[in-house]
Protein backbone atom coordinates (compact mmCIF):
# COMPACT_ATOMS: atom_id res chain seq x y z
CA UNK A 1 0.00 0.00 0.00
CA UNK A 2 1.23 3.74 -0.40
CA UNK A 3 0.25 6.04 2.69
CA UNK A 4 0.74 9.37 3.26
CA UNK A 5 1.95 11.02 6.89
CA UNK A 6 0.78 14.81 6.34
CA UNK A 7 3.52 16.55 8.98
CA UNK A 8 4.79 19.79 9.01
CA UNK A 9 8.14 18.10 10.36
CA UNK A 10 9.21 14.54 9.03
CA UNK A 11 12.03 14.67 11.55
CA UNK A 12 10.21 14.54 14.04
CA UNK A 13 10.25 11.48 16.60
CA UNK A 14 6.27 10.43 15.44
CA UNK A 15 6.65 11.17 12.08
CA UNK A 16 9.99 9.29 11.78
CA UNK A 17 8.38 6.12 13.70
CA UNK A 18 5.33 6.51 11.25
CA UNK A 19 7.65 6.16 8.37
CA UNK A 20 9.62 3.18 9.79
CA UNK A 21 6.50 1.21 10.92
CA UNK A 22 4.79 1.59 6.90
CA UNK A 23 8.28 0.61 5.41
CA UNK A 24 8.68 -2.77 8.26
CA UNK A 25 4.90 -3.43 7.37
CA UNK A 26 6.14 -3.64 3.74
CA UNK A 27 4.26 -0.26 2.75
CA UNK A 28 5.52 2.73 0.89
CA UNK A 29 5.38 5.78 2.66
CA UNK A 30 5.34 9.38 1.91
CA UNK A 31 5.65 12.29 4.56
CA UNK A 32 4.55 15.86 2.84
CA UNK A 33 4.05 19.42 4.82
CA UNK A 34 0.51 20.34 4.60
CA UNK A 35 1.56 23.98 3.48
CA UNK A 36 3.47 22.40 0.38
CA UNK A 37 0.15 20.71 -0.78
CA UNK A 38 -1.77 23.07 -3.62
CA UNK A 39 -5.43 22.22 -3.18
CA UNK A 40 -7.38 22.47 -6.74
CA UNK A 41 -11.05 22.37 -7.49
CA UNK A 42 -12.48 22.26 -11.12
CA UNK A 43 -15.16 21.06 -13.17
CA UNK A 44 -16.54 18.82 -10.02
CA UNK A 45 -13.21 17.23 -9.21
CA UNK A 46 -11.03 17.92 -6.46
CA UNK A 47 -7.29 17.44 -6.53
CA UNK A 48 -4.11 17.57 -4.46
CA UNK A 49 -0.46 18.69 -6.34
CA UNK A 50 2.60 18.60 -4.64
CA UNK A 51 5.90 19.85 -6.54
CA UNK A 52 3.48 20.55 -9.92
CA UNK A 53 2.30 16.79 -9.98
CA UNK A 54 -0.72 15.20 -8.90
CA UNK A 55 -0.74 13.50 -5.91
CA UNK A 56 -2.40 9.87 -6.64
CA UNK A 57 -2.59 6.61 -5.64
CA UNK A 58 -2.42 6.95 -2.10
CA UNK A 59 -4.34 4.37 -0.23
CA UNK A 60 -4.82 6.00 2.86
CA UNK A 61 -3.68 9.26 4.64
CA UNK A 62 -2.30 9.72 8.49
CA UNK A 63 -2.99 13.60 9.21
CA UNK A 64 -0.86 14.69 11.98
CA UNK A 65 -1.81 18.14 12.46
CA UNK A 66 -0.38 20.58 15.22
CA UNK A 67 -1.37 23.91 16.12
CA UNK A 68 0.43 25.90 13.52
CA UNK A 69 -2.08 26.51 10.28
CA UNK A 70 -5.02 24.37 11.43
CA UNK A 71 -7.12 26.11 8.79
CA UNK A 72 -5.13 24.94 6.30
CA UNK A 73 -4.41 21.31 7.10
CA UNK A 74 -8.25 20.77 7.36
CA UNK A 75 -8.93 21.96 3.97
CA UNK A 76 -6.36 19.20 3.10
CA UNK A 77 -7.60 16.53 4.60
CA UNK A 78 -11.20 17.49 3.67
CA UNK A 79 -10.08 17.84 0.27
CA UNK A 80 -8.72 14.16 0.27
CA UNK A 81 -12.02 13.14 1.95
CA UNK A 82 -13.59 14.53 -1.12
CA UNK A 83 -11.86 12.87 -2.96
CA UNK A 84 -12.36 9.52 -1.76
CA UNK A 85 -9.26 8.84 0.00
CA UNK A 86 -9.67 6.98 3.47
CA UNK A 87 -7.95 9.47 6.37
CA UNK A 88 -6.93 7.94 8.82
CA UNK A 89 -8.40 10.62 11.40
CA UNK A 90 -11.04 12.78 9.54
CA UNK A 91 -11.09 16.41 9.33
CA UNK A 92 -14.63 16.38 11.25
CA UNK A 93 -13.00 14.94 14.46
CA UNK A 94 -9.74 16.93 13.95
CA UNK A 95 -11.59 20.47 13.89
CA UNK A 96 -13.86 19.68 17.04
CA UNK A 97 -11.13 18.19 18.86
CA UNK A 98 -9.13 21.30 18.17
CA UNK A 99 -11.84 23.34 19.76
CA UNK A 100 -12.12 22.54 23.74
CA UNK A 101 -15.58 24.21 24.46
CA UNK A 102 -17.21 22.71 21.60
CA UNK A 103 -15.44 18.68 22.55
CA UNK A 104 -16.46 19.28 26.24
CA UNK A 105 -20.20 19.96 25.14
CA UNK A 106 -19.95 16.71 22.14
CA UNK A 107 -18.90 14.79 25.54
CA UNK A 108 -21.30 15.98 27.84
CA UNK A 109 -24.22 15.12 24.86
CA UNK A 110 -23.09 11.70 24.68
CA UNK A 111 -23.02 11.34 28.75
CA UNK A 112 -18.59 11.24 28.95
CA UNK A 113 -17.78 12.98 32.32
CA UNK A 114 -16.22 16.13 31.98
CA UNK A 115 -14.72 18.14 34.79
CA UNK A 116 -17.36 21.11 35.79
CA UNK A 117 -16.43 23.87 33.63
CA UNK A 118 -17.79 27.11 32.65
CA UNK A 119 -17.34 29.74 29.98
CA UNK A 120 -18.66 33.15 30.39
CA UNK A 121 -17.34 36.54 29.20
CA UNK A 122 -18.26 39.30 32.21
CA UNK A 123 -16.22 39.59 35.31
CA UNK A 124 -20.19 39.98 36.97
CA UNK A 125 -20.15 36.22 36.50
CA UNK A 126 -17.60 35.47 38.14
CA UNK A 127 -18.23 35.23 41.75
CA UNK A 128 -21.45 33.02 41.16
CA UNK A 129 -19.18 30.57 38.82
CA UNK A 130 -15.81 30.27 41.49
CA UNK A 131 -18.96 29.19 43.86
CA UNK A 132 -20.11 26.32 40.81
CA UNK A 133 -16.58 24.94 40.78
CA UNK A 134 -15.75 24.68 44.48
CA UNK A 135 -12.90 27.56 43.69
CA UNK A 136 -10.82 29.36 44.34
CA UNK A 137 -8.55 27.88 43.29
CA UNK A 138 -9.94 27.31 39.66
CA UNK A 139 -7.72 26.43 36.76
CA UNK A 140 -8.63 28.67 33.90
CA UNK A 141 -7.77 27.57 30.05
CA UNK A 142 -7.67 29.68 27.13
CA UNK A 143 -9.78 28.38 24.51
CA UNK A 144 -6.71 28.86 21.84
CA UNK A 145 -4.22 26.61 24.35
CA UNK A 146 -2.48 23.84 24.02
CA UNK A 147 0.30 21.54 25.21
CA UNK A 148 0.07 23.35 28.66
CA UNK A 149 0.61 26.61 27.07
CA UNK A 150 -2.75 29.06 28.13
CA UNK A 151 -3.44 26.50 31.00
CA UNK A 152 -3.36 28.29 34.65
CA UNK A 153 -4.29 27.81 38.06
CA UNK A 154 -5.59 30.57 39.96
CA UNK A 155 -5.25 30.57 43.46
CA UNK A 156 -7.63 33.41 44.58
CA UNK A 157 -11.06 35.07 42.82
CA UNK A 158 -9.28 38.67 42.09
CA UNK A 159 -6.16 36.43 40.26
CA UNK A 160 -8.83 35.33 38.32
CA UNK A 161 -10.50 38.48 37.80
CA UNK A 162 -7.74 40.04 36.19
CA UNK A 163 -6.40 37.01 34.15
CA UNK A 164 -9.68 36.95 32.67
CA UNK A 165 -9.99 40.64 32.04
CA UNK A 166 -6.74 40.25 30.58
CA UNK A 167 -7.45 37.50 28.07
CA UNK A 168 -10.88 39.02 27.32
CA UNK A 169 -9.75 42.71 26.57
CA UNK A 170 -7.49 40.73 23.83
CA UNK A 171 -10.70 39.57 22.51
CA UNK A 172 -10.27 35.76 23.97
CA UNK A 173 -12.09 33.10 25.36
CA UNK A 174 -10.91 31.47 28.27
CA UNK A 175 -13.04 28.80 30.49
CA UNK A 176 -12.73 28.21 34.41
CA UNK A 177 -12.84 24.68 35.36
CA UNK A 178 -12.43 22.52 38.67
CA UNK A 179 -9.27 22.24 39.95
CA UNK A 180 -9.12 18.47 40.67
CA UNK A 181 -6.47 18.51 43.59
CA UNK A 182 -7.06 14.73 44.61
CA UNK A 183 -4.97 14.09 41.08
CA UNK A 184 -2.27 15.42 42.44
CA UNK A 185 -0.52 16.50 39.14
CA UNK A 186 -1.14 13.55 37.45
CA UNK A 187 -3.23 12.77 34.83
CA UNK A 188 -3.42 9.58 32.55
CA UNK A 189 -3.05 9.21 28.73
CA UNK A 190 -4.52 7.11 27.25
CA UNK A 191 -3.80 5.72 23.26
CA UNK A 192 -7.25 4.62 21.72
CA UNK A 193 -6.77 3.41 18.47
CA UNK A 194 -9.50 1.96 16.41
CA UNK A 195 -11.71 1.87 19.36
CA UNK A 196 -9.36 0.35 21.83
CA UNK A 197 -7.25 1.56 24.43
CA UNK A 198 -3.92 0.34 23.28
CA UNK A 199 -1.68 2.07 25.43
CA UNK A 200 -1.76 3.88 28.67
CA UNK A 201 0.56 6.01 31.13
CA UNK A 202 0.55 8.04 33.63
CA UNK A 203 1.90 11.64 33.56
CA UNK A 204 3.40 13.26 36.65
CA UNK A 205 3.76 16.77 36.59
CA UNK A 206 7.26 18.02 37.64
CA UNK A 207 8.16 19.82 40.87
CA UNK A 208 5.52 22.91 41.72
CA UNK A 209 3.67 22.41 38.18
CA UNK A 210 -0.04 21.04 38.15
CA UNK A 211 0.73 19.97 34.95
CA UNK A 212 1.71 16.78 33.58
CA UNK A 213 2.16 17.41 29.50
CA UNK A 214 5.27 15.87 28.61
CA UNK A 215 6.14 19.11 26.89
CA UNK A 216 6.18 21.03 30.20
CA UNK A 217 8.59 18.62 31.79
CA UNK A 218 6.10 15.88 32.71
CA UNK A 219 7.43 12.47 33.18
CA UNK A 220 5.81 9.48 32.12
CA UNK A 221 5.29 5.93 33.54
CA UNK A 222 3.36 2.78 32.48
CA UNK A 223 -0.04 2.26 33.74
CA UNK A 224 -2.42 -0.77 33.96
CA UNK A 225 -5.53 1.08 32.96
CA UNK A 226 -8.83 -0.25 35.05
CA UNK A 227 -11.37 -1.22 32.62
CA UNK A 228 -13.68 2.34 34.18
CA UNK A 229 -10.63 4.12 32.72
CA UNK A 230 -10.66 2.38 29.59
CA UNK A 231 -13.95 2.95 28.78
CA UNK A 232 -14.23 6.73 29.55
CA UNK A 233 -11.34 6.88 26.95
CA UNK A 234 -12.37 4.53 23.93
CA UNK A 235 -16.33 7.02 23.97
CA UNK A 236 -14.50 10.28 24.40
CA UNK A 237 -12.29 8.95 21.42
CA UNK A 238 -15.84 7.61 19.78
CA UNK A 239 -17.51 10.83 20.23
CA UNK A 240 -14.99 13.08 18.87
CA UNK A 241 -14.92 10.87 15.81
CA UNK A 242 -11.20 10.13 15.69
CA UNK A 243 -9.53 7.00 14.87
CA UNK A 244 -6.42 8.01 16.56
CA UNK A 245 -6.44 9.73 19.52
CA UNK A 246 -5.18 10.77 23.13
CA UNK A 247 -7.24 11.24 25.92
CA UNK A 248 -6.26 13.04 28.96
CA UNK A 249 -8.20 11.99 31.60
CA UNK A 250 -7.92 13.05 35.41
CA UNK A 251 -8.69 10.93 38.15
CA UNK A 252 -11.50 12.55 40.20
CA UNK A 253 -13.02 11.13 43.26
CA UNK A 254 -15.65 10.65 41.17
CA UNK A 255 -13.72 8.79 38.99
CA UNK A 256 -12.28 9.27 35.66
CA UNK A 257 -13.25 12.65 33.47
CA UNK A 258 -12.03 13.35 30.09
CA UNK A 259 -9.99 17.01 29.57
CA UNK A 260 -9.60 16.56 25.95
CA UNK A 261 -9.03 14.35 23.03
CA UNK A 262 -5.91 15.06 20.91
CA UNK A 263 -6.41 14.36 17.46
CA UNK A 264 -2.39 14.05 16.85
CA UNK A 265 -0.82 12.83 19.64
CA UNK A 266 2.74 12.38 20.00
CA UNK A 267 3.85 9.15 21.13
CA UNK A 268 7.51 8.74 22.16
CA UNK A 269 6.85 9.09 25.75
CA UNK A 270 4.04 6.54 25.36
CA UNK A 271 6.67 3.90 23.42
CA UNK A 272 9.20 4.86 25.93
CA UNK A 273 6.86 3.85 28.91
CA UNK A 274 4.98 1.14 27.43
CA UNK A 275 7.38 -0.47 25.54
CA UNK A 276 4.46 -0.75 22.54
CA UNK A 277 4.93 -0.23 18.77
CA UNK A 278 2.36 2.59 18.95
CA UNK A 279 3.50 3.35 15.12
CA UNK A 280 3.26 -0.14 13.91
CA UNK A 281 -0.26 -0.32 15.83
CA UNK A 282 -1.50 3.47 14.08
CA UNK A 283 -0.11 2.16 10.50
CA UNK A 284 -2.27 -1.39 10.66
CA UNK A 285 -5.41 1.11 11.96
CA UNK A 286 -4.53 2.45 8.39
CA UNK A 287 -4.46 -0.53 6.71
CA UNK A 288 -7.72 -1.82 8.02
CA UNK A 289 -8.89 1.34 7.54
CA UNK A 290 -7.72 1.11 3.66
CA UNK A 291 -8.95 -2.46 2.87
CA UNK A 292 -12.39 -1.67 4.05
CA UNK A 293 -13.01 0.86 1.98
CA UNK A 294 -11.51 -0.52 -1.21
CA UNK A 295 -13.55 -3.81 -0.05
CA UNK A 296 -16.23 -1.84 0.11
CA UNK A 297 -15.69 -0.44 -3.44
CA UNK A 298 -15.28 -3.72 -5.51
CA UNK A 299 -18.68 -5.00 -3.80
CA UNK A 300 -20.43 -2.02 -5.25
CA UNK A 301 -21.59 -0.01 -2.28
CA UNK A 302 -18.66 2.29 -1.71
CA UNK A 303 -19.32 5.52 -1.31
CA UNK A 304 -15.92 7.40 -1.59
CA UNK A 305 -15.71 10.69 0.03
CA UNK A 306 -17.42 9.26 3.01
CA UNK A 307 -15.42 8.84 6.34
CA UNK A 308 -16.10 7.46 9.80
N1 LIG B 1 -9.32 20.72 36.02
C1 LIG B 1 -8.07 20.34 36.25
N2 LIG B 1 -7.66 19.93 37.49
C2 LIG B 1 -6.38 19.55 37.75
N3 LIG B 1 -5.41 19.54 36.79
C3 LIG B 1 -5.74 19.94 35.54
C4 LIG B 1 -7.07 20.35 35.20
N4 LIG B 1 -7.09 20.69 33.89
C5 LIG B 1 -5.85 20.49 33.43
N5 LIG B 1 -5.01 20.04 34.39
C6 LIG B 1 -3.58 19.71 34.20
O1 LIG B 1 -3.06 20.52 33.15
C7 LIG B 1 -2.65 19.73 32.02
C8 LIG B 1 -3.01 20.44 30.71
O2 LIG B 1 -4.42 20.59 30.58
P1 LIG B 1 -5.21 20.25 29.23
O3 LIG B 1 -6.64 20.58 29.45
O4 LIG B 1 -4.90 18.84 28.82
O5 LIG B 1 -4.63 21.32 28.19
P2 LIG B 1 -3.53 21.22 27.03
O6 LIG B 1 -4.31 21.30 25.76
O7 LIG B 1 -2.70 22.42 27.23
O8 LIG B 1 -2.79 19.92 27.20
C9 LIG B 1 -3.36 18.40 32.21
O9 LIG B 1 -2.65 17.36 31.56
C10 LIG B 1 -3.43 18.26 33.73
O10 LIG B 1 -2.20 17.75 34.23
MG1 LIG C 1 -3.57 17.94 27.31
Amino acid sequence: MKFLVLSRKPAIYSTRRLREAARIEGHSCLVVDPLRCVLHLEGGSAKVRVAGDDLTGIDAVIPRVGSYAVEYSLALVRQFELMGVPVLNGSAGIALAKQKWASLQALTAAGVPVPPTTLMRFPTHLADTLAELGGPPVILKLLRGMQGAGVLLAESGEAAESIMDTVWSLGEDIIAQKFIAESRGTDVRVLVIGGEAVAAMRRTAKEGDFRSNIHRGGVGERVALTPALASVAVRAAQVTGLRVAGVDVLESKEGGVVLEVNSSPGFQGLEEATDRDIAVEIVREAERLAESRAGRQTAGHGRPGATI
